[in-house]
């Protein structure tokens, strides 16, 4: 099968296309994407399920939700998001994942891809659309959390790989700049303007 990709920055209007890709599940275990976005005191928890689901609404009306959809031939296939660092204030309570520019940094934090449509290039091309639209927004420096296979291992679970992979980022020219035995990492990469 091929896909034709059509990637459109999220909107209000499109908050349908994003509740029919994330479906019953809320993308995974409920989360509807606020797992990141959690401000202190709240927690994963207590808010999974409809209630992220309101919050997550919430935000993208009021366009403080940012991220990626891809469509193919009009199907919802594919997200990701995309923010200041500062939007994710849960990166700053994970010691592993902190750094000391937070003002200055943009985070892609996570994708899903709808099931029938991995192992497609949906997430390639949706991280290769994420840089575009950053460095158009005048982004300099741009973090990624992904995670590290096992020694050994080149395939994780895909529910696992919601921050996508280290090879992944490291293939579009990312660093890695935070070095973990195992799990999450930090990596960076610097995007100079276009002239
Ligand atoms: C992980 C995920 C984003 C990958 O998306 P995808 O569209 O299949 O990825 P792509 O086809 O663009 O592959 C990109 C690269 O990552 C690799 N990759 C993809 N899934 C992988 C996995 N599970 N383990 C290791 N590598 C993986 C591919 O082999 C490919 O490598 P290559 O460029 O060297 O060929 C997708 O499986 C997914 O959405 N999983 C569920 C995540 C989730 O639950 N998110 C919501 C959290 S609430």
């Amino acid at each position: 099968m091929s896909l034709d990709l059509d990637i459109e920055e999220l909107t209000p209007e499109l908050w349908p296309a994003l509740e029919k890709l994330f479906g019953a599940n809320g993308a995974c275990a409920g989360c509807w994407c606020m797992y990141w976005r959690l401000e202190l005191g709240e927690r994963y928890r207590d808010v999974k399920g409809p209630t992220a689901k309101r919050m997550m609404k919430a935000l993208v009306e009021r366009g403080e939700a940012q991220g990626l959809l891809a469509f193919d031939n009009g199907e919802p296939v594919g997200w990701v998001t995309l923010g200041p660092r500062r939007s994710f204030p849960r990166l700053d309570r994970a010691p592993s994942l902190q750094c000391d520019d937070a003002d200055d940094v943009w985070s892609v934090p996570c994708f899903f891809i709808h099931k029938d449509y991995r192992g497609q290039g949906v997430a390639t091309a949706l991280l290769q659309a994420a840089l575009k639209v950053l460095r158009k927004r005048g982004a300099k420096v741009v973090e990624g959390y992904p995670v590290k296979p096992p020694d050994g291992a080149v395939r994780i679970p895909n529910a696992s790989a919601y921050t996508g992979t280290l090879p992944f980022f490291l293939k579009h020219g990312f660093t890695h700049v935070a070095v973990r035995p195992q799990g999450k990492q930090r990596v960076r990469r610097t995007l100079a303007r276009r002239r």
